[in-house]
């Protein structure tokens, strides 16, 4: 088991160039089992997810190779299975993303029900019923997902909740339905946009992704022979600039779309930090007087769920008191005991962490109770007194490319170690 040792109190200064988008590259390595011929995916962020996933096409008989370091050719033409085995998906919760890729491609798919992080009852009722709408039966026997159809025909779903998970596997089984689907309600999150542009560049027709209504014109097959770059990863990137103005540090975030992450560049704004925006980067310049705010997290393009924990560290050292209200996840608030462990005092109602600031966090042995919570964890290290202990950061290599590495060259102090 490794895990980080943090010595606190360095401001961090610099620049750091974010990768590609876990959440869009996990949709994206399973939509290429729809692709008949072979597609190239550049910007392939190196994290564990990723490997997994590499390891899953290839047992189901995938032809994947790296290029370089961070460009991918998936060639799905031998692809001659559509089960999916608890093995191969226990540690993945994005493995619910191979349902609707094989279901599209065979129509037929077996996708053990899947794992990953774990904060509250995380249903999959959406996806079924957007499966069931386009002709499959959809079946659940020993923990594992079992559809078929024999024809998937196109339909009008309205999506109960938004759902990024859903959206996505709708769109995935219907690109290579008859006739049109349309998904209302749909989310518009940036990597539901990069999963549709991969799929229209390999040869698909959906239209309106980004919007609340997506529609998908089934074609027969997917070509392939292109390629695809996965977008930057808004959440890296919102993790680096809660860090900059966490440490009262200095910080260029590149090679991000803004755009993405506005909603945390306005809270920084509003909690006195100064934000410079250019074309690919956000500058983050920390003060030493951080404002208290309210935050409640919402579907893109609201304030991200995934930027709660980080951002309630820098909360804990705000002048005042904070409150952030958790509107995606029912549970998304292990974190805060590990927190109170560094001296923060928080308390949580319901859905709702309310913050007191303090002057201080003190370094403690601590554990990542998830992944975005153990990012919460690295950065409360970086800015407490002393020394910290991140236990459990495979939770964390899940989802940031060469954390420690990136902390290092801005500066901060932070080894990894068995
Ligand atoms: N929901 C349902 N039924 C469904 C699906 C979802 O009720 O069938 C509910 C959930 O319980 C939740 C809400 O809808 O309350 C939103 O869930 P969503 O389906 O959007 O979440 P997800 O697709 O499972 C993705 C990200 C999460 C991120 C959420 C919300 C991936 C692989 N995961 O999960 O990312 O928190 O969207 O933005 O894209 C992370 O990166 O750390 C992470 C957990």
């Amino acid at each position: 088991m490794e895990k980080f040792v943090i010595t606190g109190g360095r401001p961090l200064e610099g620049e750091v160039s974010i990768s590609g988008a876990k959440n869009s590259v996990v949709a994206i390595i399973p939509a290429a089992i729809l692709v008949d011929g072979q597609c190239t995916i550049e910007n392939i962020p190196d994290i564990s997810d990723v490997k997994i996933l590499i390891n899953i096409l290839r047992d189901l008989g995938a032809e994947v190779n790296f290029e370089d370091k961070d460009t991918l050719s998936i060639n799905s033409q031998h692809i001659n299975s559509y089960t999916a085995t608890y093995d191969m998906v226990k540690s993945l919760r994005a493995s619910y993303y191979l349902m609707g890729a094989l279901l599209g491609r065979f129509k037929k798919a077996e996708v053990s029900l899947p794992g990953g992080c774990d904060f509250g009852f995380r249903p999959i009722d959406q996806h079924i019923k957007g499966f069931e709408a386009l002709g499959a039966k959809v079946k659940i026997d020993h923990g594992i997902v079992k559809l078929e159809a024999e024809r998937l025909v196109g339909c009008q779903i309205y999506m109960d909740v938004v759902s990024v998970g859903a959206t996505i596997n709708i769109m995935l089984a219907a690109v290579r339905a008859e006739g049109l689907t349309i998904i209302e309600n749909a989310s518009k999150e940036p990597h539901v946009v990069d999963v549709a542009n991969f799929l229209n560049a390999m040869g698909a027709n959906i239209k309106g992704a980004g919007t609340d209504v997506i529609k998908i014109k089934g074609v027969s097959s997917l070509a392939g022979g292109t390629s695809h770059s996965i977008i930057p990863d808004m959440i890296e990137a919102g993790t680096f600039m809660v860090a900059a103005a966490a440490t009262r540090g200095d910080v260029i975030i590149k090679n991000i779309i803004p755009k993405h992450i506005e909603s945390l560049s306005a809270k920084l704004i509003e909690m006195n930090v100064e934000i410079q925006e250019g074309g690919d980067y956000v500058r983050v310049i920390g003060v030493d007087e951080i404002e208290k705010a309210n935050i409640k997290t919402l579907p893109y393009p609201g304030f991200p769920t995934d930027l709660h924990p980080p951002t309630s560290v820098l909360l804990c050292l705000a002048k005042g008191t904070s409150t952030v209200t958790e509107g995606i996840w029912d549970s998304r608030f292990q974190y805060v005991d590990e927190l109170k462990r560094m001296g923060a005092k928080i308390k949580v109602e319901g859905r709702v962490a309310i913050i007191e600031g303090v002057e201080k966090l003190s370094g403690a042995p601590v554990k990542a109770t998830d992944l975005r919570a153990g990012a919460a964890m690295v950065i409360a290290g970086l800015v407490a007194e002393g020394d910290t202990e991140v236990y459990n950061i495979n939770y964390i290599d899940r989802g940031y490319e060469d954390l420690e590495v990136k902390l290092k060259r801005l500066g901060a102090k932070i080894i990894r170690k068995e």
